[in-house]
């Protein structure tokens, strides 16, 4: 969890560029309205149509800057037939998920490396212990939509693929090589997926 806030409210200033602190400065006080304390984003579908079939809309305190200091945040994961949300973790929080409509395999793998898995149907829930790598697959017929939320004001994500994969610089293909016991061209290959 986020450190506790020493203050009723904190919306973050998300421009102010010349103090650094752990999370975001205030905007002053009375600045602030019922607006800060809103948010939407998660109310509309979100857009599958990329290589996952998959998107999250995160409400954490970049998209909503009533969030800081609060130490919590939620995303809504949308999910086409046969998609799959691809495997990441966060390395700041724990995070429980709802499933609200279609079915979804979710999983994660501890660090002795026992995968831990289930069929969600709608209104059952799963929790990924902090910090671990985890998925959600559409095992079902329709489109699934699932709402996750996290005892961090910003969990940050680190994608398992996009990173190995996708990262500014790449990291060299004989490492990549050596890593996953293939050949460099199939490391060449996965990484043309990537950006990279
Ligand atoms: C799902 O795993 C999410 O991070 O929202
Ligand atoms: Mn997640």
């Amino acid at each position: 969890a986020d450190p506790d806030s020493l203050q009723d409210l904190c919306v973050a200033d998300l421009g102010a560029t010349s103090v650094v602190v752990n999370g975001f400065p205030c905007k002053p006080a009375s600045n602030v309205t019922s607006d800060d304390f809103f948010f939407a984003g998660l109310s509309m579908e979100g857009n599958t149509s990329n290589i996952f079939a998959s998107n999250v809309t995160a409400a954490n305190v970049l998209s909503f800057p009533g969030l800081n200091t609060l130490g919590v945040s939620m995303n809504r994961v949308d999910v086409a037939p046969g998609g799959l949300n691809p495997p990441h973790s966060h390395p700041r929080a724990t995070e429980l998920i709802i499933l609200l409509k279609g079915r979804l395999l979710v999983g994660f793998i501890s660090t002795s490396n026992q995968f831990f898995s289930k069929v969600l149907n709608p209104g059952e829930m799963f929790v990924v212990p902090k910090g671990l790598i985890h998925f959600q697959y559409n095992v079902g017929d329709k489109k699934a939509f699932a709402i996750t939320t996290f005892d961090s004001q910003l969990p940050g994500v680190v994608i398992a693929s996009t990173t190995l994969f996708g990262s500014t610089p790449a990291i060299p293909d004989d490492v990549l090589a050596k890593a996953f016991q293939v050949d460099q061209k199939v490391v060449t290959a996965i990484k043309s997926k990537f950006g990279n």
